[in-house]
């Protein structure tokens, strides 16, 4: 299964993210693998045999989110002049999100931009991360606050690599799948009810079909003047839970799936919703083994902690609610009173 992408306001980029075995693929230039330890132990013997270059390397950078930061990119910018990687060089990044991320951005500003693939290795980086060309690291200021639109040269998605991918960020990547079928797709979401993505078959078309969805959404709108926004279902709550618990007790499709409980209820007390059709919604992320409840300790501080967000321009907050399953809408005229009703339903122990 192939998914073109077709960006017509970006000098009308195009390439492919293809959904199947990862192909033999040939370069004539030099070739540099950005991969971390985790990975390289279990899968980095398998992409080395279908690689053919001239001259090819690998760098290894420590696995985890505390190291996607600047010094990291130093780093591998390091590596790669030591190399002598020059302008027609291609990187490949071969890991989840954070290493694609960091991949994409060490691309975009060596030599002032050189070619990159995306070989991504987890659920979440396949159905999201490596599509869209948003790239960056960290900083002390906030998370992906450093950064740049670059469009890869083409993502190759092997579900294969998945087979040794921890359980639960199996289902980190769940939760942004399930959101693309809430917000966009009532049929994806009848699908993702029916079947349980056991088989590869099933997992490679929900892959599929979320990343479609995704790259119809990025296809219409780059840099998130529009509608890219509404790939932030769930987010608005879930930035603040994971301000809350620190980073520590939620790996961030966690707190997603926390966040679009969050989101549904307000949607309901907005009329925008059936009670059902919440229920189905948290029946499926508790299917795919994803946590709905929170404890919010402080409303006041929780609904204040929304403005930190980068997302709420002028002290509104954004909120980006399903109408219904499989359409959306978004509203930052919420009533605060409306908003903090939700939230006191989370701070008895989630009485519902
Ligand atoms: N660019 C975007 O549009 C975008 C979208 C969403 C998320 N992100 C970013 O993606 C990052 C999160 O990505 P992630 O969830 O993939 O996290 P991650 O890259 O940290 O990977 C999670 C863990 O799984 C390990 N791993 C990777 N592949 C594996 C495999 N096949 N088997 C076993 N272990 C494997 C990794 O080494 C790591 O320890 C965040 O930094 C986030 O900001 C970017």
């Amino acid at each position: 299964m192939t998914v073109p992408i077709h960006l017509e306001n970006s000098n009308s980029i195009e390439y492919v993210i293809r959904i199947d075995k990862l192909p033999n693929l040939h370069f004539n230039s030099k070739v540099a693998i950005i991969t971390n330890p985790t990975v390289a132990k279990l899968h980095l013997e398998k992409l080395l045999s279908k690689i053919k270059s001239k001259d090819l390397s690998i760098v290894t950078i420590p696995d985890g989110e505390e190291y996607k930061n600047l010094n990291t990119i130093v780093n591998i910018l390091d590596n790669l002049f030591e190399k002598k990687l020059d302008r027609k060089s291609l990187l490949i990044a071969f890991g989840g999100g954070v290493i694609g991320d960091m991949t994409g951005f060490t691309a975009s500003i060596y030599q002032r931009g050189i070619d990159f693939i995306q070989i991504p290795t987890t659920l979440l980086s396949q159905v999201d991360a490596s599509v869209g060309g948003k790239t960056g690291v960290n900083n002390r200021f906030g998370k992906n606050l450093i950064g740049t639109f670059y469009q890869p040269q083409a993502v190759y998605i092997d579900t294969d690599f998945l087979k040794t991918l921890p359980t639960r960020e199996f289902s980190a990547g769940m939760a942004e799948l399930i959101k693309m079928a809430v917000m966009f797709d009532s049929n994806f979401f009848n699908f993702l009810e029916r079947d349980n993505l056991t088989s590869k078959k099933s997992l490679e078309k929900a892959i599929a079909r979320s990343v479609e969805l995704k790259a119809w959404v990025v296809n219409q709108d780059e840099k998130e003047a529009g509608v890219r926004a509404v790939l932030n279902y769930g987010h608005t709550f879930a930035h603040v839970i994971e301000n809350e618990t620190k980073y520590k007790k939620f790996l961030h499709g966690e707190a997603v799936a926390i966040g679009m409980v969050m989101a549904n209820l307000l949607s309901y007390k907005l009329k925008l919703i059936s009670l059902n059709e919440i229920k189905r919604i948290e029946k499926l992320l508790i299917r795919h083994g994803l946590p709905t409840k929170y404890k919010i300790e402080d409303i006041e501080l929780f609904y204040n902690k929304f403005f930190l967000d980068k997302k709420s321009a002028n002290n509104k907050i954004k909120f980006i609610l399903p109408k219904g399953i499989g359409n959306y809408e978004v509203r930052d005229d919420i009533d605060r009173n409306i908003v903090q009703d939700v939230l006191k339903q989370f701070s008895e122990v989630y009485k519902r």
